[in-house]
């Protein structure tokens, strides 16, 4: 299959590397070709969008406020599918400009290691043939979840955007381990196995988080203390209104990259 990847940057660097193991033939197109060095002599590389050959599939990886413009340039086809990364940026808004079937993903990150999870959804009429090429095609970067296109904001604040927050998070339990004296190395382990352990748990034991939470809770102890001093400063309001800011701004930017 001939795939190729406008906008080799994160995103497109992670979904060219996985397509570059030779099984496809792929052609990568960023406007900085120094970007595209390492796929030299594995890929065809361009770039401009307009010196682009016909590929089968597309990934569509630019920033949104790059978008527009780019989507101008890429030569209509029927028999191309296109899968877009864009934050904001709507099925129908793709269809208009590119005539063919229309897949809009919002992957994550972890995505690199086959870790990470990927909403999805698609343009109408696509046939099931088609969405399980695909989902195979996707097989490799982790989960995939479908999602109704009215709720790609609320996906992109919660997994799109999430590792970045969990990092937060993490940096900020790391610190506090080394005020209290553990060395980093000793501190990083400590927090990602904990973190890492919690979720498997919570995975495996499909619970709500509470009933764990009260598990670990004991009369008067320390995590009770711990749990008061976070409650008392108002943590799960300062999650909560995090993935709600950063929905409006994805909300936001549906705005910015309609056709302008
Ligand atoms: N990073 C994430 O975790 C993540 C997660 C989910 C979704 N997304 C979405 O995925 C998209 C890509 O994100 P990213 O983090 O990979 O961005 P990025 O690192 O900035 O990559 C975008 C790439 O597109 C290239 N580009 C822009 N306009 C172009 C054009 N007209 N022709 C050719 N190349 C062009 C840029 O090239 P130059 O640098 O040379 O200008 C850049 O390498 C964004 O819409 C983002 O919202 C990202």
């Amino acid at each position: 299959m001939k795939i190729g990847v406008i906008g080799v940057g994160n995103i497109g660097t992670i979904i060219a590397d996985a397509f570059s193991d030779g099984k496809h033939d792929l052609v990568l197109v960023n406007r900085r070709t120094a970007k595209l060095r390492k796929f030299e002599g594995k890929a065809l590389i361009f770039s401009k969008i307009e010196e682009m050959p016909d590929v089968d599939v597309l990934f569509f990886c630019v920033k949104p406020q790059d978008a527009p413009n780019a989507l101008k340039r890429i030569k209509k086809s029927k028999d191309m599918i296109t899968i877009s990364t864009v934050t904001g940026l709507n099925i129908s808004t793709m269809k208009a400009h590119l005539n063919g079937e229309v897949v809009r993903i919002m992957p994550n990150i972890p995505i690199s290691i086959g870790k990470g999870v990927v909403g999805i959804a698609y343009s109408e009429g696509f046939t099931d043939e088609k969405k399980q090429m695909v989902r195979s095609l996707l097989s490799g970067f982790g989960v995939l979840v479908d999602i109704d296109e009215k709720d790609f904001a609320a996906v992109t604040a919660l997994s799109g955007s999430g590792p970045a927050f969990i990092f937060v998070i993490i940096e900020a339990l790391v610190d506090a381990g080394m005020k209290l004296g553990l060395s980093y190395d000793t501190s990083m382990e400590l927090v990602v196995e904990t973190i890492k352990g919690s979720a498997e748990l919570l995975q495996r034991e499909g619970k709500h988080p509470g009933e764990f939470r009260h598990l670990v809770t004991s009369p008067g102890g320390t995590t009770i203390e711990g749990i008061y001093s976070l409650e008392r400063e108002g943590l799960r309001g300062i999650l909560m209104k995090m993935i709600f800011d950063t929905y409006k701004k994805a909300i936001e930017l549906q705005g910015d990259s309609r056709e302008n």
